[in-house]
């Protein structure tokens, strides 16, 4: 198995005695990264109030082009930036009236940017929420299927790899065609994109797509995009300045208009060193022919010699009874374990980081990632550890 480990250095290096098994929670950022940081500062420089012109004509388009290109998606301009999905996401709530039936379809396994804001919203008397448990995993896709099939809905929100499980969503082709045209679609794709291989030509113009550069796109915070679909009209409430940057200079008085592409969703003044980072990865992904389904593949392999190695620790916790995955299908980048009770939970997890390997729990769920900063061997660490227990 090839290793990636000396694209990781200055990261490794601060924690050489460790083993990161949090990868899909906050991944390291490889080297390339480190660059792209100080170009930031030094076009932030030289550029001062002209850094814009560089960011806006050149960076931006040449990103959007690369995550085209990375998701198969035919329109690069409709691709949006923000600091995180949070505001992408509230920016698209805000498109439907206070005062207007809000039915929306979701499952009770989305990251709390979504489930803490929709609880906050479901205060208000107009939203109501069909929500589909993910579990159990193998009658999911069916039962998904029937709630689209049933209701009548202004959203449907979904993950495109659920958070709390690894487990991959039924792909949106496969009900798509059941869902009213009135209905916007929307997957949060934060733990797809860049790990699982995806295509979304086929959906493009229908469904809007979010994701963010934190995770398995490895540049760190501040860098969260999302896919509009091509002519959408919508116009959120929440709208910043950027979303219509190209006509500043007519008089701002009258309706407010918005930007044709993706941009209509864009908010305001934002840090790009994150974008600038993503763009660095990007590249090299490009140079070294690093694609997602090899990547993907690669992991595979480390999931598989971290399953060995949790067979042969026979640890009355962490086994295969214990595991979360669908069977038969193919799954995210990180293996959940659910355990009898929390407490179980933080007791085991705080044992390992004394051990040296860092995971990552909430509640009764203890996680471990996998990245190309792995080594298979490194998982004898693991062993050693449970073993010892
Ligand atoms: C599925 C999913 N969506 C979104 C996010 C990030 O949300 P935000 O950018 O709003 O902080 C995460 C972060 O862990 C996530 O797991």
């Amino acid at each position: 198995m090839v290793s990636y480990k000396q694209h990781y250095q200055g990261f490794i290096s601060q924690h050489r005695e460790r083993l990161h098994c949090a990868p899909h929670s906050h991944h390291y950022w490889p080297d390339v990264t480190q660059q792209a940081q100080l170009d930031y500062w030094l076009d932030s420089a030289r550029g001062v109030d002209h850094k814009w012109d560089a960011i806006f004509s050149e960076r931006i388009p040449d990103v959007q082009r690369r995550l085209a290109a990375l998701l198969h998606y035919p329109h690069p301009e409709q691709w949006v930036f923000a600091s995180n999905t949070h505001e992408l996401l509230y920016r698209l709530m805000s498109c439907f009236a206070a005062n207007q039936p809000l039915h929306i379809l979701t499952t009770d396994s989305e990251f709390h940017s979504f489930s803490r804001q929709l609880r906050r919203l479901q205060e208000r008397p107009n939203v109501r929420v069909t929500s589909i448990s993910t579990q159990p995993f193998a009658s999911f896709p069916e039962r998904w299927q029937a709630a689209v099939q049933a209701g009548s809905y202004q959203l449907i929100f979904i993950s495109q790899v659920f958070y709390n499980s690894g487990v991959i969503a039924p792909a949106v082709e496969t009900w798509l065609p059941w869902v009213e045209p009135s209905t916007q679609v929307v997957i949060d794709g934060y733990h797809g994109c860049g790990a699982i291989p995806t295509d979304l030509s086929g959906v493009a113009d229908r469904v809007f797509y979010l994701a963010g550069a934190y995770k398995y796109l490895q540049a760190g915070e501040g860098c969260c995009f999302m896919a509009v679909p091509k002519h959408c009209s919508l116009r959120p409430e929440y709208t910043g300045w950027f979303a219509d940057f190209a006509n500043l200079a007519k008089p701002q008085a009258g309706a407010v208009e918005y930007a044709a592409d993706g941009y209509r969703f864009a908010g305001a003044t934002m840090d790009f060193s994150a974008l600038y980072r993503l763009q660095a990865v990007l590249r090299w992904w490009q140079q070294d022919g690093l694609t997602v389904a090899h990547m993907h593949r690669h992991v595979q392999q480390l999931q598989q010699a971290f399953l060995q190695v949790i067979a042969r620790a026979q640890h009355p916790l962490l086994n295969e009874s214990n595991r979360l995955f669908h069977a038969g299908a193919d799954h995210g980048h990180f293996f959940t374990y659910q355990l009898p009770s929390a407490e179980q939970v933080t007791a085991l997890a705080l044992q390992l980081a004394a051990a040296g390997i860092d995971t990552d729990y909430r509640g009764d769920r203890l996680r471990f990632g996998f990245a190309l900063y792995h080594d298979a061997a490194d998982y004898q660490r693991l062993e050693k550890a449970l073993t010892a227990a």
